[in-house]
């Protein structure tokens, strides 16, 4: 039978510590300004907090066995900075680190290999209150240092490392509309110099992990606001590629083309960042891979009588709401991937998240019949796999998530994972997407 999917292709899934990890006050481990944030009443729905979460820091051996048994090929998590630094910069907690070395030697054992982040989202606590954490260009040199010494301690043991995972619902949630952690709301400047100084601490990170590890494979993980022209023709599709660059002018454009473009520039007027010398030469490295978290994007169409001659718009015929994480829209991993490659040709485009969440539950024989998800990812992977055939260098994808967890400030509530999460017990039941996955991994078909 033909396969939809090369055999070297990469599968597997992706957490992030915070969401995952629990412990948060465990072995030495600083709090991040996520154990500071959720202490505000009503910061996250339940007023719930990551203390315990799935508590992978002691389940970690349990999880492997399922990532093992469904054949994962790759797993991505990543470091929670202040367990390995508790005061962000200085002495390195011995405990912390050992942490992710055993994460990554069980892995390693099982024939999975560890995907690193190193940035998603929990910055430590310690640093916010040092030097008011990205607001200040300090923070990209901490960052570097971190990046540094953590790899070295790892002795090798991880080869494939994101710098940054998403980084607006750090910069802009975080600090401008205050809605995540640090809970800060700047003024559009102040935004604008923390997006850059996140762009930086990107850029100063894949130069030291070049310095300390040649050999190390480095990307980021970014979701950018994907488009989908509303034909396959070339006016439309050349409108939802200008409509692409512009929107994203200050991250992935700034990441691939080595400066932020005339229309943010523009747009942001005396509100844009201070830029260093070298800066952008440090930001727009060449990287391995470019990692996109895919989920939906905008409708897009050629508008011959606006000044853009694009617009950007919603339909709701077209999309699909679901209370899933937004959109239901299989057509931007097509065209996400495929607009990314036609403006920047990355070596590889791996997509580093891509999932749905429900309110999942086992039924009376105790198995969890998530059939929605199995239609989410048929309709995506078919998606996904279209744009590999129109020559799109797609070489892995990383469902979101692995197990349930911490959805940030949406709490418990909403579950994302091929893995059932019983909270109280910490028990885990594979879901019936989970055997969908397991095929799909063994056949390299859609089933
Ligand atoms: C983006 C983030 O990287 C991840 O932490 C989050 O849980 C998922 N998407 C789902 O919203």
């Amino acid at each position: 039978m033909t396969r939809d999917f090369p055999e070297n292709f990469i599968w597997g899934s992706a957490t992030a510590s915070y969401q995952v990890e629990g412990a948060a006050h465990e072995d030495g481990k600083g709090p991040s300004v996520w154990n500071e944030f959720e202490k505000r009443p009503s910061a996250i729905i339940d007023n719930c907090t990551g203390d315990v979460s799935c508590d992978q820091y002691h389940q970690y051996k349990k999880d492997v066995a399922i990532m093992r048994d469904i054949g994962f090929d790759v797993y991505r998590f990543s470091l929670a900075w202040s367990r390995i630094f508790p005061e962000g910069t200085g002495a390195m907690n011995p405990k912390g680190i050992d942490y992710y070395k055993r994460l990554c030697d069980e892995l390693l054992a099982n024939g999975i290999e560890p995907y690193i982040t190193f940035y998603h989202w929990d910055l430590p606590q310690a640093l916010q209150d040092k030097c008011g954490g990205w607001q200040s260009r300090d923070c990209a040199k901490y960052f570097a240092d971190y990046v540094e010494k953590t790899t070295v301690a790892l002795e090798g043991r991880c080869k494939n490392f994101f710098t940054v995972n998403e980084f607006l619902g750090c910069t802009d949630q975080g600090y401008f509309n205050g809605v995540c952690a640090p809970g800060i709301k700047l003024t559009k400047k102040g935004r604008n110099q923390v997006r850059h100084n996140m762009l930086l601490a990107h850029g100063m990170g894949l130069q030291v992990l070049r310095d300390v590890m040649p050999q190390a494979r480095v990307g980021i993980a970014e979701n950018p606001v994907f488009m989908t022209p509303v034909l396959d023709t070339p006016e439309h599709v050349d409108a939802a590629k200008r409509a692409f660059r512009e929107i994203n002018g200050h991250f992935i454009t700034a990441i691939m083309e080595g400066g932020y473009p005339d229309s943010y520039l523009e747009a942001e007027g005396g509100d844009a960042p201070e830029v260093k010398d070298g800066d952008f030469k440090l930001i727009s490295a060449p990287m391995d891979f470019l990692g996109l978290n895919i989920y939906y994007g905008r409708l897009v169409r050629f508008a011959p009588e606006l000044e853009k001659k694009y617009e950007i718009f919603f339909d709701d015929a077209a999309t699909e709401w679901t209370d899933c994480n937004g959109m239901f829209q299989p057509a931007a991993i097509y065209w996400g991937s495929r607009i990314v490659n036609e403006l920047w040709s990355p070596k590889e485009i791996i997509i580093s998240e891509n999932g749905t969440s429900n309110m999942d539950r086992p039924a009376a024989d105790g198995e969890v019949y998530d059939v929605f998800r199995i239609k989410y990812l048929r309709s995506y992977l078919e998606s996904m796999s279209r744009a590999i055939r129109d020559g799109v260098p797609i070489t892995g994808y990383l469902h979101w998530s692995f197990l349930d967890n911490l959805e940030w400030r949406s709490g418990y509530r909403r579950r994302f994972g091929l893995t059932f999460v019983n909270y109280r017990t910490q028990e885990r039941i594979p879901k019936l997407s989970a055997k969908f996955f397991k095929e799909l991994i063994r056949t390299g078909r859609i089933a």
